[in-house]
């Protein structure tokens, strides 16, 4: 029986137990996937803990993204980039992270909007831990045309950075800027806390005039719909919350485990249900 595992503080609500069991007795894979809620000054521990009792693998959770990276053997270039890592995969005792939080939210993206998206015009809210893992996966993906916003710019500076490492360009804007400058977007996306519960009457953005056809995304899947979703769907735009990207970067941790895609469609019915 192999032993996979999440390390996060708290992890008593997370969702990814349930995914990952259910996907592990679905494809009929002798594995068990157990929460461990792991309090920051003990993280080094808990690490090697995962070679001293030979766990196959963990995702990390808040706060232990960043913070874990130093403990591994390897990172991946794309969780090094983005500065931290959500998956790791013990490799006969060497522990190599990665990062599947961006990708995940990007292929969510792409399948929602059903069309290249290398000449659209994309905003960017916010400038943390999510907002890096998204960038590198937009750039990586060849979409040139990125603009972030920030309630604090300067925050926002590193980002420009990672982009020039991947040799390509991202635009930085005044909040307000981005709030005038609104309907020149085919995708903004929420990548800040704001209207997360119980915060639920917060925006990161007024929204006053939308471009036709826009998609509106909130990595948030707590409410469902954010305010700022509800006012962007009243707006005439196309929204997506936070659920794809949660089960897609599951599903992207199962598959550098185990090697096999697991039912995405199945891992968001049981995460709808977990919500509803
Ligand atoms: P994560 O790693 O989950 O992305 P983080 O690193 O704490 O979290 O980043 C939080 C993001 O949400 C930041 O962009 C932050 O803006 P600042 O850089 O200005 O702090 C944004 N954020 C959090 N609370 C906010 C609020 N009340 N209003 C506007 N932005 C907020």
């Amino acid at each position: 029986n192999k032993l996979y595992g999440l390390l996060g503080h708290p992890v008593g609500h997370s969702m990814s137990p349930l995914i990952h069991n259910d996907a592990f007795k679905a494809l009929d894979i002798d594995a068990t996937y157990q929460a461990f809620d792991v309090h920051p000054s003990q993280l080094k521990e808990a690490v090697d803990g995962i070679r001293a009792l030979g766990l196959s693998g963990c995702n990390v959770t808040v706060p232990h993204k960043v913070a874990v990276m130093e403990f591994l053997d390897e990172v991946d270039e794309e969780a090094r980039l983005i500065g931290a890592v959500n998956t790791i995969v013990n490799e006969n005792g060497k522990l190599k992270g990665y990062n599947t939080d961006g990708r995940g939210y990007v292929e969510s993206l792409l399948e929602q909007a059903q069309t290249n998206l290398s000449n659209k015009r994309i905003l960017l809210v916010g400038a943390g831990g999510a907002a890096r893992g998204v960038l590198v996966a937009l750039l990586k993906e060849g979409i040139a045309h990125v603009s972030i916003t920030n309630r604090t710019l300067e925050k926002a500076k590193p980002l420009l950075a990672i982009a020039n490492e991947l040799q390509t360009d991202a635009a930085l804007i005044r909040l307000d800027e981005a709030e005038s400058l609104l309907n020149q977007f085919d995708v903004i996306i929420n990548t800040t806390s704001v209207g997360m519960s119980p915060n639920i009457s917060d925006t990161p953005l007024s929204i006053h005039s939308l471009k036709q056809g826009v998609i509106v995304s909130d990595l948030i899947y707590n409410p469902l719909e954010t305010l700022f979703l509800q006012e962007a769907s009243q707006q005439g735009a196309e929204i997506a919350n936070g659920v794809a990207m949660f089960v897609n970067q599951a599903a992207l941790s199962f598959e550098y485990w185990t090697g096999i895609r697991p039912d995405r469609k199945k891992m968001e019915q049981l995460v709808l249900r977990q919500l509803g």
